[in-house]
C-alpha cells in the first residue's frame, strides 16, 4: 500500500478519498468476509480520473442536478486507465488488479453491485455524503438550500446502500449531522 501511495502522488489523493477510506475501515471491521486487498485500493483509486476533467466542469457530472452523464463516464474510464497504470507499476496481484478495475469501471454509473467487495466500495463512497462535512460541501456545490438538500438526502439511504451495516452507519451519521446542522 505504501508503494502505491508513492505512485499515486501526481494524481492528487483527494481529501474526500481519505475520508471515504476512514469510513471504509469502520465498515470493513464489521464485514470481515470482504477482501481488503481489493476494497482498499478500489476506494483509494476510484476517482483518480477526475484529474483529467477541469474542476469547473466536474459538478455537472454528479449529484442531484447531474447534467452530463457522458462526463461522469469519462471520469470512470480515466480512473480505470490511471489505476491500471498504478497497479501495474507496483506489481499488484493480477487477479485482484482486474477485480479492482472492474469495480472502478462502474463505481458511479452501474447501479448494481457485482460482489461484496463492490458493495463495500460503493457504500463507503456514498457514506461520506451523510457526514456533516459532506453535507456542508455538497449542498453548496449543488446550490441547494441546506434544509431542502437534507430532505432529499435522507430519502437516498435505502436507495443507495447495499449492506445493512452501511444503512445503519448512514442513518446514525445523518441523524448526527441533522443535530449539528439544523438545530
Ligand atoms: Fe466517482
Amino acid at each position: 500500500m505504501k508503494a502505491m501511495s508513492a505512485v499515486c502522488q501526481p494524481y492528487t489523493l483527494r481529501e474526500f478519498n481519505l475520508k471515504i477510506l476512514l469510513i471504509l475501515l469502520i465498515l470493513s471491521k464489521k464485514i470481515i468476509e470482504a477482501d481488503e486487498a481489493v476494497v482498499l485500493p478500489a476506494v483509494i483509486l476510484h476517482d483518480v480520473g477526475w484529474k483529467m476533467i477541469p474542476e469547473d466542469q466536474q459538478v455537472k457530472a454528479f449529484g442531484p442536478k447531474m447534467q452530463d452523464a457522458d462526463l461522469r463516464r469519462v471520469h470512470e474510464v480515466e480512473s480505470v486507465r490511471i489505476a491500471r497504470e498504478i497497479l501495474t507499476a507496483v506489481g499488484y496481484d493480477s487477479r485482484r488488479r482486474e477485480e479492482i478495475l472492474t469495480i472502478i469501471d462502474g463505481h458511479d454509473s452501474r447501479e448494481t453491485a457485482l460482489s461484496l467487495d463492490d458493495k463495500l466500495m460503493k457504500d463507503s463512497d456514498k457514506l461520506w455524503r451523510f457526514t456533516a462535512i459532506g453535507i456542508g460541501i455538497d449542498h453548496q456545490r449543488f446550490e441547494i438550500e441546506l434544509g431542502e438538500y437534507m430532505m432529499w438526502l435522507g430519502k437516498q439511504i435505502d436507495k443507495w446502500m447495499f449492506t445493512p451495516e452501511a444503512v445503519e452507519l448512514a442513518r446514525a451519521s445523518f441523524a448526527k449531522a441533522q443535530m449539528e446542522l439544523l438545530e
